[in-house]
Parts: C-alpha cells; structure tokens; sequence
C-alpha cells in the first residue's frame, strides 16, 4: 500500500531512460501504469512492453501504448484508450523529449518543427487530454526538465523549449488550484541515458566528466514520486532543480579543472 495505491499514472516516453525508471518508482508506490513510447515495432516497443510484462507480473497494472504525442490525433487515440483501460487518470508525468542537436543559427524549419511540436505542443495535447480523466479527484502534474532552461548548453535549443515549459508549469499551476490538481517541474542534471551517447558528438568529453557531475535517475525519479503524492499538495508551480549540485558551482575554481 504505497501513497500512489488506487492511482493511475501516464508517463509519456518511458520505454527507456529517466522515464522508464519514473515508471518502475511510481508503480513500486502503488500506481497502476500507462507506458508510452514513440517508435513502433523497435527496440523502444520491445522495452516498453517487457517493462509492463514486468509491472503486472509484480502485482501492479500496466499497458504500454504506443502514441507519437507530437501528433494531436495520436494523444486522443492514446487518451481514448486510457479511458478504455482504466476510466481516470491521477498522475501526468510529461517527460518524453526529442530534439535536434544543433547550433540555433543552423536550425532549419523542419527542425523549429520538431522542437516545438514535440517537446510544447505535446505536453500542451496531453495536458489537455488528461483534464477531462482527472475530473474530480486531486492530481498531480510532473514535466521533467533540464538544466538547458536556465544554463546554455553546446548545440541544445532544447534548452529554450525547456524554458518555455517550466514558464507553463506556472501557468497550469494557477489554472487549476481550484481542481487540486499540483502542476510542478523537476529541472534535472546530466543523466546516464541513450541521451548522453548522441550528447557527446556536440559536446567532447562530457562523458568523462567526473561522477559527480552526473545526477542518479533514480534520485531524479525519487524526487517525481513526491511531487506525485498527497504530502506535496501545496507545492504548486515550482521548478526544483535535482542536479547533485551542479549548477551551485559552475564558475567555482574547485570544479573548473
Ligand atoms: N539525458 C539527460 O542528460 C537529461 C538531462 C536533463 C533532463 N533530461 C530530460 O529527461 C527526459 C528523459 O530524457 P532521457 O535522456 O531519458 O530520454 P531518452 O533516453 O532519449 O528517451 C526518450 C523517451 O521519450 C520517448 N519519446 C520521444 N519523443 C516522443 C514522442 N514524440 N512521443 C512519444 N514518446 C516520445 C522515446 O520513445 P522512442 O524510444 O520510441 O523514441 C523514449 O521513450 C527528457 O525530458 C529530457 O529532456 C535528460
């Protein structure tokens, strides 16, 4: 009887990375899952459902849906099939990303695209998909974000739609107290994911930063769980950054070396 027990929670894009561990934290504290993933018929399907074969062997519920929520016609298939499935939704984790790595000046049209479409319009879709299936109950709201919203980063205009999201968190967050629906931000560090294999052609030797400039997923994943429970209720539109400290000591001599 976890604090999430009876609940049921979406994590979009968890078919590997920080999302799939959100998704194990959150059904280990008593939700039942909704896993999603973009590409069909690939390595992240075959992840996806081998987690939720997982979760339901470990006494929770869980389906894996396979929905490119960049497109508004997918979120509704999606969303159609949650309600099939389980009639509500309690917990919104928006933490699926995708972007391309390149220097602002060198973004073409189809990659301002791809940026909006699948890291603001998305979330915007889900969110208003999700509304409807939260309708009466308290819930809780999690954008994942990154260190980019607020620090540039080599070849991350992802950065900027990060920011963009963690400006809607606190818009959300003031549209529905009235609903006791929590919307809040978990601005997170460098990760150990596929990410980083794709992040280190942009940026040389960022793998071989020290340990400790890298932030354990599951200690970004712990730090959703709260945020998805009834003891933070009252924390409403932040952003909280979960960095292991890094951005405390960016211009630090101690860690320019
Ligand atoms: N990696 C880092 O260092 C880092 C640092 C701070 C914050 N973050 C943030 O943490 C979150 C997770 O990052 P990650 O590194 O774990 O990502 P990842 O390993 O690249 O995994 C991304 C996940 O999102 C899914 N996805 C992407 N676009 C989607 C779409 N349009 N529709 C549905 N699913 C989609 C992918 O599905 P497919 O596999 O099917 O494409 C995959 O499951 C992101 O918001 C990222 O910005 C990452």
């Amino acid at each position: 009887m976890g604090p999430c027990h009876g609940r049921v929670a979406l994590v979009t894009g968890s078919s590997r990375g920080l999302g799939r561990v959100i998704a194990q934290k959150l059904s280990e504290a008593g939700a039942d899952l909704v896993l999603n993933y973009r590409k069909a018929g690939g390595r992240s399907e075959a992840q996806a459902r081998a987690l939720a074969k997982e979760l339901v062997e470990r006494g929770s519920r869980a389906v894996a849906i396979q929905a490119d929520i960049s497109q508004k016609d997918a979120v509704a298939t999606m969303f159609q099939e949650i309600a099939a499935q389980y009639g509500r939704l309690d917990i919104l984790v928006l933490n699926a990303a995708r972007a391309p790595f390149k220097k602002v000046g060198e973004l073409l049209r189809r990659d301002l695209l791809e940026l909006v479409e699948n890291n603001y319009f998305s979330n915007v879709y889900c969110m208003q998909q999700a509304l409807p299936l939260m309708q009466g109950r308290p819930g809780h709201v999690v954008f994942v974000s990154s260190l980019g919203s607020r620090f540039a980063l080599p070849s991350y205009p992802l950065g900027s739609m990060k920011a963009a999201m963690e400006a809607l968190v606190k818009q959300w967050a003031v549209e529905l107290q009235d609903r006791q629906i929590t919307v809040n931000g978990v601005t997170a560090g460098l990760l150990k994911t596929d990410s980083l294999m794709v992040l280190r052609q942009y940026w040389p030797g960022v793998e071989r930063l020290p340990a400790s400039a890298f932030v354990d997923l599951q200690d970004v994943a712990g730090v959703v769980l709260f945020l998805c429970t009834d003891a933070a209720r009252s924390i409403r539109g932040q952003n909280i950054v979960v960095d292991n400290g890094l951005s405390n000591e960016l211009l630090h001599p101690a860690s320019a070396g």
